[in-house]
């Protein structure tokens, strides 16, 4: 199996070498090729990726991320330089965030623990309010312009729709979709109508049409209500920051970027690179842990896939903790503890 390593800036390295070091204990014949693309090969070569980058990607069967963004590049640059630029030009459709309090991690929610949280989300990958269309115009004059547009299409929107329902029937039967319907005339109204007609498919799924604004509160005040939800580009970033937090902070959430034609599948903790705390050994690793169970799970190892996942639930659940959890540890601690419970 061969999984290629962009490990990125900031905490990035720290976090998968931890990932790195508990899927080697496994001997399940992982063969890496480290790929040395960030914001330090952007200072080197002026741009943040090989020329041929996305080429090579798709010769791997995963890929296992980190994080990019440093202080010294411009943020559009370095992303749309690497991880927007991978997740549309390998069309990794689907951004699957499962949100799960594991027992032992802090959550910040008083009185309520990991029986109450426990979501899934389905976050549309190449297209919506990131389409990246749009454009600037008679720059430095009082008439200066910025224009972004939303794009959907009627593909686009189906097949992470679908994908949700799919999900939705495998667990609880109820899919929630977070739209902007009430102030969007267009988008988000074209995205209502294709669940319901996705709806027509899947009988065993009750489908809640929901407020993004009104589901964030939610979130908050009832997590236990929410099960799997479906949601554009823009609202599935920001939902997904807010249940990292309720899932105990952002070093705990996973992501999977999944294509839906056999592309390799791109995996990568929800959170960025961490700057303040980069270098320091204080990144929690269990995102990028976890990240690497849902990569073993695409790679159709999933008795691995859910040894690992129990080992990191233990050390969760016995510590040692890194320090946004409330303990001391270190990065390397808490890899070496999942190892030793492996
Ligand atoms: P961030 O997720 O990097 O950090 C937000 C907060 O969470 C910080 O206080 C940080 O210390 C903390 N945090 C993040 N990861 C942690 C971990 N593993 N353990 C403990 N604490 C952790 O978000 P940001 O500060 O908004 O962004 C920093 C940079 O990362 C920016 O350049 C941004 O564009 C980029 N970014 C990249 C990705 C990605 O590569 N997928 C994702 C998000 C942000
Ligand atoms: C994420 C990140 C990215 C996103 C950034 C780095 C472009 O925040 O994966 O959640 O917004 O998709
Ligand atoms: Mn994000």
């Amino acid at each position: 199996m061969k999984v290629a390593v962009l490990a990125g800036d900031g905490v990035g390295p720290e976090v998968v070498a931890e990932a790195r070091k508990v899927l080697d204990t496994l001997q399940c014949g992982i063969e890496w090729t480290e790929l040395p693309w960030g914001s330090a090969y952007w200072h080197e070569h002026g741009s943040m990726m090989a020329p041929d980058a996305i080429p090579i990607l798709r010769g791997h069967d995963a890929i296992l991320m980190g994080a990019v963004g440093d202080p010294s590049v411009p943020d559009p640059e370095s992303l749309w330089g690497h991880i927007l630029k991978i997740r549309q030009e390998l069309d990794l459709a689907v951004n699957v965030r499962p949100a799960r309090l594991l027992p032992g991690v802090p959550c910040p929610l008083a009185g309520r623990g990991p029986e109450d949280i426990d979501m899934v989300f389905v976050r549309e990958n190449t297209e919506g309010e990131y389409a990246g269309i749009g454009g600037r115009a008679h720059r430095g004059h009082p008439t200066e312009v910025a224009v972004e547009s939303l794009v959907f299409t009627r593909a686009g929107c189906e097949r992470v729709i679908r994908y949700a329902f799919g999900l939705a029937a495998g667990r609880d039967g109820v899919l929630t979709s977070a739209t902007k319907s009430n102030a969007s005339r267009y988008a988000y109204p074209f995205w209502d109508e294709i669940v319901e007609e996705v709806a027509g498919e899947f009988s065993e799924v009750r489908v809640e049409r929901v407020l993004v604004d009104a589901l964030c509160a939610r979130l908050v005040a009832n997590p236990a209500s929410v099960d799997v939800v479906v949601a554009s580009n823009l609202f599935g970033d920001i939902l997904t920051d807010l249940a990292a937090a309720l899932q105990g902070g952002m070093g705990m959430a996973a992501s999977a970027n999944l294509g839906l034609d056999g592309q390799p599948g791109l995996f990568e903790p929800v959170h960025g690179s961490a700057p303040d705390i980069a270098g320091r050994g204080l990144a929690n690793p269990s995102g990028a842990i976890w990240s690497a169970v849902l990569m073993l799970e695409h790679l159709g190892l999933s008795p691995h896939a859910a040894r690992v996942m129990r080992a990191l639930e233990a050390v969760c659940a016995n510590g040692p903790r890194t320090r946004d959890l409330g303990g001391s540890a270190t990065t390397g601690d808490v890899g070496d503890a999942v190892v030793a419970a492996l």
